[in-house]
Order: structure tokens, then C-alpha cells, then sequence
């Protein structure tokens, strides 16, 4: 099952919740890290205190436990039932951090600072990328960053829908500028070789 996140039956689709539900009570989760990843913790010891931090389609949320004990205020959003079983497990005394929500439509209240990015963007279809770049947009404020991994690939299947060469540019360079770009320190097998972490800062 190399580069996909489970076979899809007939009619799910990944752009609603039952896709996700169905993965996360069943436990085929191979996007599931585990652990928060190293480029976090460079990120987490860079900020300044108390931004207030989104990270959409948080999933198990391994890393908003990193932003929370760091004294920021951390929104981890997710539409998904199951997943923020799987995240409450995990957070423990931190799990109030949660919300469920469709990041598209909940109401997240005042601007983020950051928008942290892991395996969200290429769960979504790829009609829902420009929606997605206009919501980062909406939800950061002028000078907040965008910071996290994208992944690449030319296979048309999905989830994971891959990035093209030169696909993420026009996405986001409308309202961002890329200040950091590297190869990811680790990667998990359905990522492997084909994942970047990336810093956009949003334009004022
Ligand atoms: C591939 S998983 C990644 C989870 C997590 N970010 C990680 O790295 O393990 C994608 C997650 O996005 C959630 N999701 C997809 N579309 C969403 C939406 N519109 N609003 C909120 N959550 C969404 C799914 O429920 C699922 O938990």
C-alpha cells in the first residue's frame, strides 16, 4: 500500500469526515507518525511566547502537546470523530486543546500566528487546494507563518494527493513568500523521500 492511505470504497470521499472516521476506528493510519517530528522542536524554541498556534486536521496531534507545554495557545482542529479519540488518547492532560470542526467553516476566532502544516493539505483533494490556500491566508495574520511539510509526488491517487513540481508556487505565493525549504529530517515510509519541510511567511 506504498503512497496511499488505504483503498477508498466506492463514493468516500476524503473531503468529508466518514472517510477519515472509517480509517481512524479501523487503525489504518499509515500517515501516523507516532511521535512529533524533529523540525518541531527547532520551530516550538524559535517562537515567541504565547502565539497562538493552529494546526488543522491535527489527527492523532502529537505535536500540539510540543506547542502547548511551550506555553502557547494551540487550537488542534479536526472534523473527525475517531481522530480526536485517537488525539485525547495521546494529549492526555493537554486534550484541551481539541476542537472538533471543519477547518473550512468552523469559526477559529482571532487571527493564528502559526499554522503548523503535517499531512493536511494532501489529505484534501486537490479541487480543495486553492480553498485551502485562501483559508490559511484568512486565518494568519500579517507576518504569521504558514510552517510544516508538503509533500510531492506524480501520482494522480490519493490521499495522499501529492504536490506536482511547481505546483505549491502558485498556491501560495499570492499571499506568502517561502523564507525556509529543506528535505525533511525523517521520514515515515508512505512519505519517504518525498516530503519538505517549508516556512511561508504571510505578506502584510
Ligand atoms: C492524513 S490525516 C493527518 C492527520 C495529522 N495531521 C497527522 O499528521 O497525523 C488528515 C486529517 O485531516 C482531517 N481533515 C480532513 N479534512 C478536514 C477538514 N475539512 N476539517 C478538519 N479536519 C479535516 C481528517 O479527519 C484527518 O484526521
Amino acid at each position: 500500500m506504498a503512497e496511499t492511505f488505504g483503498k477508498p470504497a466506492p463514493k468516500q470521499d476524503p473531503a468529508g469526515p466518514e472517510f477519515w472516521e472509517k480509517r481512524y476506528r479501523e487503525e489504518v493510519t499509515p500517515w501516523d507518525a507516532g511521535r512529533s517530528p524533529p523540525e518541531v522542536r527547532t520551530l516550538v524554541a524559535g517562537l515567541a511566547p504565547r502565539r497562538r498556534v493552529l494546526i488543522p486536521g491535527c489527527g492523532s496531534a502529537y505535536e500540539a502537546r510540543a506547542f502547548a507545554e511551550a506555553g502557547h495557545e494551540v487550537i488542534a482542529l479536526d472534523f473527525s470523530d475517531a481522530a480526536l479519540a485517537a488525539a485525547r488518547r495521546v494529549l492526555g492532560e493537554w486534550a484541551g486543546v481539541l476542537h472538533q470542526g471543519d477547518f473550512f467553516t468552523a469559526d477559529l476566532g482571532a487571527p493564528f500566528d502559526l499554522v503548523y502544516e503535517r499531512a493536511f493539505l494532501c489529505a484534501l483533494p486537490r479541487r480543495l487546494w486553492p480553498a485551502y490556500a485562501a483559508r490559511i491566508a484568512e486565518v494568519l495574520r500579517p507576518g504569521g507563518a504558514l510552517a510544516g511539510y508538503f509533500f510531492w509526488s506524480e501520482s494522480e491517487r490519493g490521499p495522499p494527493f501529492g504536490l506536482r513540481p511547481g505546483e505549491l508556487e502558485p498556491l501560495l505565493e499570492g499571499a506568502f513568500a517561502r523564507v525556509a525549504d529543506a528535505a525533511a529530517q525523517e521520514s515515515i515510509p508512505v512519505f519517504a523521500g518525498k516530503e519538505r519541510w517549508q516556512v511561508w511567511i504571510r505578506a502584510g
